[in-house]
């Protein structure tokens, strides 16, 4: 399993893939493969149905977080701190706590360095994120294009980075100013709708299989149609039922 300070060093001579899971067989799917899984709390959308992410838990989290830990053990697993878990000190180290007591190895919270700071300080690894930060920005629109709007990201890409965060995610801003901050900052960038020049990449797991498609982000590369094929397969069984055909002799007890 690669560890934090592993994943510090990839910078600039290995790219990172990280991907989201939030259940145990797509952990286990993932394990070996990708360098990082994230236990997002995209899951409120992608799982729970949700519109946004404001209304996952901790307990959500937690949750998937020990399940995803069942399934990958060549991973490095990062559980996502939910809105409202990191509003203080206190709140933050006692909920980054439990995130680690259900399996994850780093927590992942969302600008607030002087937050990420407190856990770095308390032996908590941190991976940083920033651009369009989904907790509290609620129009989806690509993040930093004006100057002022840049500068103030950058300057809170090196907060991150001075407060001892391990990786830092950038959502959705151009790609010109994620290579600007990839190149000012020493650790790595992750990228996500921030092009090609940050150090690594992650994206949804439901996005990129086709198992979410209330709406498609641009930045989202689709790799395979899951969601079509277990629609195929529902619609048989359900054929094969409602015509007496299954189970046929080959799944029944004699
Ligand atoms: O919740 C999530 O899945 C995330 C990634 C998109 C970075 O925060």
């Amino acid at each position: 399993m690669p560890t934090p300070h592993q994943i510090k060093s990839m910078k600039s001579h290995q790219k990172i893939a990280m991907l989201t899971a939030y259940d145990f067989p797509m952990a286990r799917l993932m394990d070996d493969i990708v360098d990082i899984i994230l236990i997002g709390d995209s899951l409120g959308m992608v799982v729970l149905g949700y519109e946004n992410t404001t209304k996952v838990t901790m307990e959500d989290i937690a949750r998937a977080t020990s399940a995803v830990a069942r399934g990958a053990k060549n991973v490095l697993i990062v559980g996502d701190m939910p809105l409202g878990a990191y509003d203080n000190e206190k709140t933050a180290l006692k909920n980054a706590n439990l995130l680690l007591k259900a399996g994850a190895h780093a927590v992942k919270i969302e600008n607030k360095p002087e937050i990420a700071e407190f856990l770095v300080k308390n032996d908590i690894d941190v991976m940083g994120h920033i651009g369009l930060t989904p907790q509290t920005i609620t129009n989806f629109k690509v993040q930093g294009k004006d100057e002022e709007a840049a500068k103030r990201l950058i300057e809170l890409a090196k907060a991150c980075d001075k407060a001892g965060c391990f990786s830092l995610v950038l959502e959705c801003i151009p790609l010109g100013l994620a290579k600007k901050i990839t190149e000012e900052i020493s650790i790595p960038t992750i990228g996500i709708g921030a092009g090609i020049y940050c150090d690594g990449q992650v994206l949804v797991t439901h996005d990129i299989l086709g198992l979410f498609s209330a709406f498609k982000p641009k930045f989202v590369k689709r790799y395979a149609d899951i969601g079509s094929i277990m629609k195929k397969a529902f619609e048989q069984y359900t054929k094969e039922v409602r015509e007496g055909k299954f189970p046929s002799d080959e799944f029944s007890f004699h």
